[in-house]
């Protein structure tokens, strides 16, 4: 089974640097599109993708791309697929449907017309039923209808990749994995060079680039991948992908830093660096970020950081003022660095950043969760 379609999804913002991602990895071309990406490749790209990328949340075989006219349209485009290659018999399944545009029908509607299609389908190819199973089914499919387009994928991902499986300590503003690799990607960061998270929560910062440097596969630690119950996989060949992939991840010592305010944080942070294990290249401390003195003595050229954006709590003075103190700070230790800031309380920051004498070379809206946020690409 040569040359499947593909899309894989991933954060509103960061198409573009998803897209290249697939690209260093798979060497094919890439297109991205609106949360997520196309490409054509072969059937190992499932296990290098799910195991090695950084920026994606799922993998998908696109069985289906197309437009359509009402749902009854849907309802015969799906029925065409072959499923009897991807789903056994004696397997459950669901639809997990989205639906962006104005339509005179639900996403449920989809859900359910679909589910349909592919019952309907299996029966005619191979004269079985196939039992649908919501809460737990053996195979999931994922149905896009935006605007006028239709889109159909095999879930091989299950839970998306942004769990990474490392988080022993949940921060209540923890950042998507995901985004923090995109932060790391922007910064263009050499990994033999310094770099500081200085208000690391924890520690999602630090322990993607940690990653980046030693060649971990960011998402090692994953137990559970859907593509374990499709039926044309081997899952020799993953487990020997991921043996070797583990046994070429580096052990060298790389500066590293995380640097947290609050007690509770930090100790999060180290139980996730250790549970991740990079305790050994990434060095954490206690410490004030707006506060110049209390930075650890090396010369950061890179410094990537998710502040707080005042949602939760709203520093004194004001998020103007938290953000100034902390641009300052920067300034007076790492005149020249670059900075990778992601923030929701963008205006404030653009107040601040004019403020003190910093420049910015780039920004990007981004989605995180439900927060309209961007990232910044500073000069110090
Ligand atoms: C948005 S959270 C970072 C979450 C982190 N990226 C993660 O994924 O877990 C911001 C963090 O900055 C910390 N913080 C707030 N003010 C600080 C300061 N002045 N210096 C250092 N850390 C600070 C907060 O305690 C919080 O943990």
């Amino acid at each position: 089974m040569d040359g499947i379609e593909f899309f894989a999804t991933t954060s509103a913002g960061i198409e573009d640097l998803a897209s290249s991602e697939v690209e260093m990895l798979l060497k094919v071309k890439c297109v991205p599109d609106v949360g997520k990406v196309f490409f054509k490749s072969s059937p190992e790209s499932i296990y290098i993708l799910n195991l090695c990328a950084s920026t994606l949340n799922k993998v998908m075989i696109c069985l289906c791309r197309t437009y359509f006219e009402n749902l009854n349209q849907i309802y015969y485009l799906v029925k065409q697929v072959d499923f009897s290659k991807y789903i056994l018999p004696d397997q459950s399944f669901a639809v997990e449907s989205e639906r962006y545009g104005v339509h005179d029908f639900t996403s449920v509607d989809v859900s359910r017309v679909v589910g349909q299609a592919i019952i309907d389908s299996y029966l005619s190819s191979k004269g079985v039923r196939l039992k649908v199973n919501l809460n737990s089914p053996d195979i999931i499919f994922f149905s896009l209808v935006r605007d006028k387009e239709y889109i159909l994928g095999l879930n091989t991902t299950g839970e998306s990749l942004h769990k990474r499986g490392y988080r022993v300590y949940e921060h209540p503003a923890a950042l998507k994995p995901t985004i923090a690799s995109a932060m790391l990607m922007l910064a263009g960061w050499d990994c033999s060079m310094p770099l500081i998270d200085p208000m690391c929560g924890g520690a999602t910062i630090p322990i993607e680039a940690a990653f980046k440097a030693r060649r971990i596969p960011p998402n090692y630690l994953r137990k559970n991948f859907a593509f374990h119950k499709i039926g044309f996989l081997n899952l020799q060949d993953f487990e020997n992908l991921r043996g070797k992939l583990l046994s070429t991840a580096n052990r060298n010592v790389y500066k590293i830093f995380g640097m947290e305010k609050y007690e509770r944080h930090l100790r999060g942070a180290i139980m996730n660096c250790s549970n991740a294990g990079v305790s050994d290249t990434v060095f954490l401390k206690l410490g004030d970020a707006t506060c110049p003195e209390m930075y650890p003595c090396e010369s950061f050229n890179t410094i990537i950081v998710n502040p707080p954006y005042g949602v939760r709590m709203v520093p004194e003075g004001g998020m103007k003022r938290f953000y100034k103190l902390f641009l300052k700070a920067l300034r007076e230790r790492f005149s020249g660095s670059t900075l990778v800031l992601i923030t929701a309380a963008f205006r404030r920051f653009l107040q601040a950043v004019d403020e003190v004498d910093v420049k910015v070379l780039g920004e990007r809206n981004v989605l995180h969760g439900r927060l309209s946020a961007k990232i910044f690409k500073c000069k110090i």
